[in-house]
């Protein structure tokens, strides 16, 4: 199992406190933001991780995060250029994944869980993650029915089905890559995880698991400021680096 964090976006909805640098590596109380999908991930075994980076930030993350040599890992830079949406990770990552599965994780998401154990026992398929919201409508957003299978997934509908989302955490097989290659970008420009999400379920190939724990996805000043408080209250004896 191979490991992505996707660290790229110009997070213009933090301006200006991202003009002058990444929104990944602005703090949650004692850490940088990365730091908290990067524990997930460490404590899940995971040992060759690529991460996704803005150009214009690229000498920030090296400089913080080096080789990996220090976290036991081995860490590989890759550059997005643009912001083409979150399945882009995987054909940036076409040569890392290589014949692997991999877990997919955003720079700016922070699981209380630990799901070491969802990421170590996956046998194939795609695994997503889903948590209820009180507003759903700003994800993609799961329903399930009766016997708590997902019968649809559908990203920011107006008129959300449920109030669970997906969260920022993906597992799958190595066909991504080639599935992700053969996205149309959505209405909003962007190449969409959800349709990956939607290959998968189509065919009877996709997990999805509920999380217990806190999640919060820190990409607006709100978001950002529960997460510092959550992170001070609540993750520490969580966390490993
Ligand atoms: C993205 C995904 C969405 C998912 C969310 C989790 O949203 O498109 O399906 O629920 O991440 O954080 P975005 O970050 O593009 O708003």
């Amino acid at each position: 199992m191979r490991g992505i964090i996707l660290s790229g976006g110009s997070a213009t909805r933090l301006r200006p406190c991202t003009k002058v640098t990444s929104k990944q590596l602005l703090p949650v109380y004692n850490r940088p933001m990365i730091y908290y999908p990067l524990n997930t991930l460490l404590k899940a075994g995971i040992k060759e991780i690529l991460i996704i980076v803005a150009p214009e930030r690229a000498g920030d993350y090296l400089n913080l995060l080096g080789s990996g040599r220090k976290f036991g890992v081995k860490f590989t830079y890759e550059v997005q250029d643009k912001p083409k949406g979150l399945a882009d990770a995987f054909i940036i990552g076409d040569n890392f994944i290589d014949e692997d599965d991999v877990v997919m994780i955003l720079g700016d998401n922070i699981f209380e869980d630990d799901l070491s154990r969802e990421i170590k026992n996956f046998k194939g398929g795609g695994r997503v993650f889903a948590k209820k919201v009180p507003d759903p409508e700003r994800f993609g957003v799961v329903k399930f029915d009766k016997n708590n299978k997902a019968t649809s997934i559908e990203e920011k509908p107006n008129r959300p089905k449920s109030n669970y989302c997906v969260t920022g955490l993906y597992i799958y097989d190595k066909r991504v890559v080639g599935i992700a290659k053969n996205l149309k970008p959505s209405n909003r420009g962007e190449i969409e995880i959800t349709d990956i999400n939607n290959w998968y379920l189509k065919r009877d190939e996709l997990d999805v698991k509920l999380i217990k724990g806190e999640w919060i996805d820190a990409g607006t000043f709100n978001s950002l400021l529960r997460a510092q408080n959550f992170a001070k209250e609540k993750m520490h004896d969580k966390l490993i680096v």
